[in-house]
């Protein structure tokens, strides 16, 4: 982990929960002035208490940790306001619809930050009968490569994880795509709006 629980965010949760600092230390068998300590930044809650903390705050340990509690209002929220959440030591990528937390390596993850591609990282697409034939002209080296394509709808997420060595290219079905992205390791993620067929842009 990265980070630790703070007292500020037990302070937050707790008074959040409505919950004294007596009764969130009588569920977890602490005294009232250890939760103090905490809260006041004299002290840690020791590792073996996170998962009662946790659960006593209602929340995950990741959140805990995290500082955040995030509450699920994207039940309605489209795929395009979806993030990427990419790990820097595997490599390893995935795709939410709303806000989480996503932990990987024991790192937690921000969301990616999207760049408009330009330059080295211009996605292309060709549009194939019912297929865009999206290409980046890029590097492909086990250094610096693109490690995967997407193309996103309002309703679909599309995804083509690439591979060193290999070219970047991935074939999508045009049906509603809004985005494209490409995930480059050392320079991170760019998007582009495709061209509709007939050549009208979004
Ligand atoms: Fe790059």
């Amino acid at each position: 982990m990265n980070n630790y629980v703070t007292g500020a965010v037990i302070r937050r949760l707790r008074e959040a929960r409505k919950l004294t600092q007596e009764a969130l230390a009588a569920e977890l068998h602490v005294s009232g002035k250890a939760v103090s300590k905490w809260e006041t930044g004299q002290g840690f809650p020791d590792i073996s208490l996170l998962e009662p903390l946790a659960k006593a705050l209602h929340i995950s340990v990741l959140e805990l940790l995290s500082g955040e509690d995030i509450v699920n209002r994207n039940r309605a929220a489209d795929m395009r306001k979806g993030k990427f959440y990419v790990c820097p030591v595997c490599g390893n990528a995935v795709h939410s619809i709303g806000e989480a937390v996503v932990s990987c390596c024991g790192i937690t993850l921000p969301p990616c930050e999207a760049e408009e591609a330009d330059g080295e990282h211009t996605i292309r697409a060709e549009i194939t009968e019912d297929e865009y034939y999206v290409t980046v002209d890029h590097p492909m080296t086990r250094e610096h490569h693109i490690s995967f394509l997407a193309a996103v709808s309002d309703q679909t997420v599309q995804f083509v994880k690439l591979y060193p060595e290999g070219s970047a290219e991935a074939r999508f079905k045009i049906d509603r795509v809004r985005k494209l992205y490409a995930y480059c390791n050392r320079h991170g993620l760019f998007q582009a709006r495709p061209v509709l067929p007939g050549g009208r842009f979004f």
